[in-house]
């Protein structure tokens, strides 16, 4: 790596205001869910969209085996959710971590309390180092009607997420 200030990083890349979200994936009898935070549109025509998941996530290996990934939006009013899937999710039955889902057109895990959601078929993936560059097209997309209000994104919350790997 070039010779950067870590610290300088940290404090520059933690300004970026991505958004916030829960990528889920299915393959085989599994389904899981992971806050994400590298997550976003890449191009119109086809409506593609682009997630940066770390090689030892449960994640990864479901999207690797499945092909597909979930994109859950969320209310600002209920981070808390953001922090529990920080960490490995337990399933049980329709539920990960209490919260209940159902399966998309893809198989992948579209959450009840979502405010909108899209699935997306993997087209290509680019090794970046730790992560693994997911791009694929939106294959569905769905909200709640009834809900008005903007997505949650990280400033939301007082986590971070990026900057140099902790050594
Ligand atoms: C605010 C925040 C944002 C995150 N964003 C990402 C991300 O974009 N990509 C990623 O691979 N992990 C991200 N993580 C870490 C994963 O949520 C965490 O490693 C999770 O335990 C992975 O779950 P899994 O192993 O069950 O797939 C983020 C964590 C936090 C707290």
């Amino acid at each position: 790596m070039a010779m950067l200030d870590e610290r300088l990083v940290n404090g520059v890349m933690w300004l970026i205001p991505n958004a916030l979200v829960l990528v889920g994936a299915h393959a085989g009898e599994e389904w899981n869910a992971m806050t994400t935070s590298w997550i976003s549109q890449v191009s119109m025509e086809p409506v593609s969209v682009a997630v940066s998941i770390d090689k030892a996530a449960y994640t990864h290996k479901l999207v690797m085996d499945g092909g597909f990934f979930s994109v859950n939006l969320w209310s600002p009013d209920d981070t808390r959710v953001f922090v529990k899937f920080s960490k490995p999710a337990t399933r049980e039955g329709m539920e990960l971590n209490g919260r209940r889902f159902r399966e998309g057109e893809t198989g992948a895990p579209i959450f009840e309390e979502a405010i909108a959601w899209f699935e997306v078929e993997v087209a290509r993936t680019v090794d970046v180092g730790t992560h693994t560059l997911f791009i694929g097209e939106v294959v569905g997309v769905g909200r709640d009607p009834e809900y008005q209000g903007r997505a949650a994104g990280i400033d939301d919350t007082r986590m971070k997420y990026g900057g140099v790997k902790r050594h």
